[in-house]
């Protein structure tokens, strides 16, 4: 894409992006923003006119509900119908940061952000830019992740471009994710405290701050059974697929590499980790240290990106661990491969 065929402009996060950002998300547009997990595809969320151009921009399925960001944690009372003290813990311990919080729907929330639903999910992000810009256009923001339905999210502005230019008027440019991997999705709206979605933040840190178990969905690593309803409908999607068919293969770095080199064919790539890859004798992509899931997390979006820019057709990817942090990572590489995973 060249700069004079670009459709969709790019402005840096600066005060002129910011002021620009905030015009446009009064009137009721759509501005890419940057935060510390990936880019966002924001819009006023008190505006249901509005939040229906996101689902458009993206084609996103209308039954898949959308978080609302804050500027400060006060807000939350303006957001939520309650707000129990579970929440002004958890606001309190992690936010501005990666964890999103599931509330009972408050009057000011559209139907249209939650998709019918009575819950509304909240997040402060803690990238500086992205609290910037809902200062700026003055109301909360309604984002999902920036790209089109189906694709890797994007961890950076250019990647943010390649799903929506001609789509949207601006994305704003706040530089490469620290994160990588969205937010970790909790609701408290259910029994007892539930992570629907893994994310930087995880169970076990939730539940030091709640003092009480916080289990995860079990649809975080096996999917929906036929006909089960999802708790999150993000769930159900086919998420986070690269055009390339994954397979994801477990095993230690010689099992990984051997099988690999056992198995080359053409238009097969690697996605591993820097160890294995001087072992490879097939083209690959690294996405971070074995022993370094933050890394793994920053770095897998734009991997899998990198797979189909260098036109592989099939991959086997170097499973990561399934807990802690990690488990974001496995998460979202599980979707990618459809489920297909080898044990070796
Ligand atoms: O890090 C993030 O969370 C990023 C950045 C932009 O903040 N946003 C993001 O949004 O990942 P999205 O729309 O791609 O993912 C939101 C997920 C979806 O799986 C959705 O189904 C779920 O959260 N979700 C949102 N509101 C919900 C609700 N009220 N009840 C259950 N699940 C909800
Ligand atoms: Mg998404």
């Amino acid at each position: 894409m060249s700069e004079n065929t670009r459709k969709t402009q790019l402005l840096s996060g600066d005060a002129a992006g910011i002021a620009a950002a905030g015009e446009i998300l009064a009137a009721g547009g759509l501005v890419g923003i940057p935060t510390e997990t990936v880019y966002g595809l924001a819009a006023d969320a008190t505006n249901a006119q509005a939040v229906l151009s996101i689902y458009a921009a993206k084609e996103r399925p209308a039954d898949n509900p959308l978080i609302v960001h804050i500027a400060e944690p006060e807000e939350m009372y303006e957001i939520a119908a309650e707000v129990p003290e579970a929440a002004v813990r958890l606001a309190e311990a992690f936010w501005p940061g990666p964890l999103t919080i599931i509330l009972p729907r408050g009057k000011k929330i559209p139907p249209e952000v939650s998709a019918g639903l009575d819950t509304v999910s909240i997040r402060m992000p803690a990238h500086p830019v992205a609290r910037a810009i809902i200062k700026a256009g003055g109301r909360p923001l309604a984002a999902p992740s920036g790209n089109r339905s189906g694709r890797p999210s994007p961890t950076t502005a250019r990647h943010m471009l390649e799903d929506m230019d001609g789509r949207i008027p601006l994305i704003v440019d706040g530089g490469a994710c620290s994160v990588g991997v969205e937010s970790t999705v909790m609701t408290l709206c259910t029994e007892e405290p539930l992570v629907l979605r893994p994310g930087a933040v995880t169970a076990e840190q939730l539940s030091v701050v709640l003092g009480c178990p916080v289990r995860l969905s079990h649809a975080i690593t096996e999917g929906l059974k036929d006909g089960e309803a999802p708790q999150s409908p993000g769930m159900k999607y086919k998420h986070y697929a690269p055009k390339a068919e994954v397979t994801l293969v477990v095993g230690s770095t010689e099992q990984y590499t051997a099988y690999v080199n056992a198995h080359r064919e053409e238009g097969r790539m690697a996605l591993c980790f820097a160890e294995d890859a001087p072992l490879l004798q097939t083209a690959c992509v690294v996405y971070g240290e074995a022993e370094h899931p933050e890394q793994q997390a920053q770095q897998v979006f734009s991997a899998l990106r990198e797979l189909d820019e260098r036109g592989a057709k099939t991959v086997l990817a170097h499973c990561p661990q399934t807990s802690g942090v990690a488990l974001a990572v496995y998460n979202r590489l599980l979707r990618a491969a459809a489920f297909r995973v080898i044990q070796l």
